[in-house]
């Protein structure tokens, strides 16, 4: 789909809207300029021609000018503004709901700051663009139109002295406006960094303090201010040009033709009244000739938006959004047949990866970091495509399953533990909506989140967050484990899940994980080995690939086995440390 498509699609709905904006903006131009041709008619008709009687009714319709003017004015600022808002909601929930759809690869890779500048910057620019630019486009150019050809009716050589000055306006404009931006986009980029370096040794203020270095952080910070001043400094500087310049192009033209006007009326090819319509009409030439200029590189601007925009649209989809079939039910058996997989090319993960795991059965991984432990799971959740081998579940290739409906059978307790700034009872909520309160309370109490609880005045509507408490690492890794008992999945990946508890808090939690894990397939990564032994299957791998598979005794037994030397080392108490008396 091209712009033009999309802008057309976007305004569609709103095309009564569209219209009513424009014709009351065009009403506000129309009178914009009356005024000046009623004022030329008093001067030539009522004073130069001795008519009293038109003088009444043509005040009364100067008069009721600025009512008028009033009316379009509202009626188009209302519509505009709402029609704005409309337009930024309309394409903010499209993208928003694009960029949840977008693939694991594409969102590892895009920042938070970038998709987010694209929700709020760029889509404000293209509404920008969609409304105000271009129904300024429109109103300007009719004004300078119907401005320009009732001033060549008037007087066709006053006519083209306003328009060499409207040229030298634009021309001072371009002039000044390049060196403006230029200055103004420096300015920026210091601030940008003066306030990011700032708030990065704000935020890391304990690392300051500890190391001694306020005297520097404070020298460097005024260093930084002082180069921005001067920027700034010039930025006005350069202001103030541009606007005398501007102001001496318009009135020497406004004296010019006061003058040649004056001459002409004084000999008698001009009345007064249309040298006072010149004069004023004049300026409504000037004022959208910058206008016009301007808009140009506002919609070269708003252009940049929308290829972000575009960009975003047209990336890599989630899997999600496919056809696929849902199954009666899910068992959890899981193969995976010659796996090969990498995130980025030339550097493969996975290597020929066979594994076959029984329905209900608990698979522990093992290995070194880094040797593709995590990326198993990212592949059963089929946030990943592999780019050779395929993984089957229940014997269907997972590329066939509807993958949204595969997914709800499915839970991770990742190695990242994630929360949401919102209370502790939506957090658990998250891992089935439909929840009960009771259902929920019961995960928590067997996530061993218990205690934390009954110490919490709000219990479980504690907010979290920003507005609330904070949790240790511990706490929200039993968090995420109440989500996953909540959402009572057929497979069930636990990566690193009880790593941050203590030795103690992990054996109360030992019977909930025995518990949770029954019945259903699962994966526990786990670097403590101590938690692992009873698993139906250890997999042992190295840089991608599986060195050694069986269950705790029968590894044990292997003398050579790297998985006995890791366990040894895990449970031998260490190297005596003498303590100084
Ligand atoms: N999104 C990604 N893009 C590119 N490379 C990645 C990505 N995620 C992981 N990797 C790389 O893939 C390899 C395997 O990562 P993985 O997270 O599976 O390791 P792991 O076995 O879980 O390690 P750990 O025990 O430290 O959690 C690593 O070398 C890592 O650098
Ligand atoms: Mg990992």
């Amino acid at each position: 789909m091209g712009y033009l498509a999309y802008i057309r699609q976007v305004l569609r709905p709103h095309k009564r809207r569209l219209i009513i904006a424009i014709i009351a903006m065009l009403g506000v131009t129309l009178v914009g300029l009356m005024s000046p041709l009623l004022i030329a008619l008093i001067i030539d008709k009522v004073v130069g021609q001795g008519r009293y009687d038109l003088l009444f009714p043509i005040a009364l319709i100067l008069l009721s000018l600025p009512l008028l003017n009033g009316v379009f004015q509202a009626v188009s600022d209302y519509t505009v503004t709402l029609l704005g808002q409309r337009l930024v909601f309309d394409i903010r929930l499209d993208l928003y709901e694009r960029v949840h759809r977008l693939s694991c690869r594409y969102m590892q890779n895009a920042t938070t700051g970038k998709l987010m500048e694209r929700l709020r910057g760029d889509v404000q620019q293209v509404q920008n663009l969609m409304t105000n630019q271009t129904l300024s486009l429109v109103v300007q150019l009719v004004c300078a139109l119907l401005s320009l050809g009732l001033m060549a009716y008037l007087s066709i050589p006053i006519t083209s002295l306003v328009l060499v000055a409207a040229g030298l306006y634009v021309l001072n404009y371009k002039f000044f406006i390049k060196r403006i931006r230029r200055v103004q986009r420096r300015y920026r980029y210091k601030m940008d960094h003066l306030s990011s370096r700032a708030q990065e040794r704000l935020t890391g203020s304990i690392v300051v303090k500890t190391f001694g270095h306020e005297r520097q952080e404070s020298r460097a910070f005024i260093r930084r201010n002082f180069v921005a001043e001067r920027i700034f400094h010039r930025y006005r500087m350069l202001n103030l040009g541009y606007g005398l310049c501007a102001s001496g192009v318009a009135w020497g033209c406004y004296l010019a033709v006061l003058l040649l006007g004056t001459r002409a009326a004084v000999m008698g090819t001009l009345t007064y009244g249309a040298v006072t319509a010149l004069a004023a009409y004049m300026w409504r030439l000037l004022q959208p000739a910058i206008q016009l200029a301007e808009l140009s590189n506002q919609i070269q601007q708003a252009k940049v938006s929308m290829d972000r925009i575009f960009e975003l649209m047209l990336a890599e989809p989630d899997a999600i959004g496919r056809p696929g079939k849902r199954l009666p039910r899910l068992s959890g058996e899981v193969a995976f047949q010659n796996v090969c997989f990498q995130y980025e090319p030339g550097k493969p993960v996975l290597k020929h990866l066979n594994l076959y795991v029984q329905p209900g059965q608990t698979v522990a991984l093992v290995g070194h970091t880094g040797c593709g432990k995590s990326t198993i799971g990212n592949l059963l959740y089929r946030y990943y495509e592999p780019q050779a081998g395929h993984l089957e579940i229940d014997g269907h290739d997972i590329s066939t399953l509807d993958t949204r409906w595969y997914r709800r059978h499915l839970a991770l307790v990742p190695q990242d533990p994630i929360v949401f700034d919102t209370t502790i009872y939506h957090n658990i909520a998250y891992g089935r909506a439909e929840a009960t309160r009771q259902e929920i309370e019961q995960a928590a109490r067997a996530a061993e989140l218990g205690p934390l609880l009954d110490n919490l005045p709000q219990g479980l509507d504690t907010p979290l967050g920003e507005y609330g408490i904070t949790l240790s690492v511990g706490e929200r890794q039993r968090m995420c484990l109440a989500r996953a008992i909540l959402a009572d999945p057929a497979i069930l990946i636990l990566d690193e899940a009880t790593s941050s508890l203590d030795t103690q808090s992990e054996t109360a939690i030992q019977l909930a994980m025995k518990r949770l894990m029954t019945n259903r397939t699962c994966f526990v990564i786990a670097h403590r080995l101590s938690t692992i032994v009873n698993a139906d299957q250890i997999v042992v791998m190295d840089a991608g690939r599986i060195m050694e598979m069986g269950t705790h005794h029968q590894l044990m037994a292997r003398t050579d086995s790297y998985y006995r030397h890791l366990f040894l080392t895990q449970s031998s108490p260490g190297p005596k440390v003498k303590v100084a008396s």
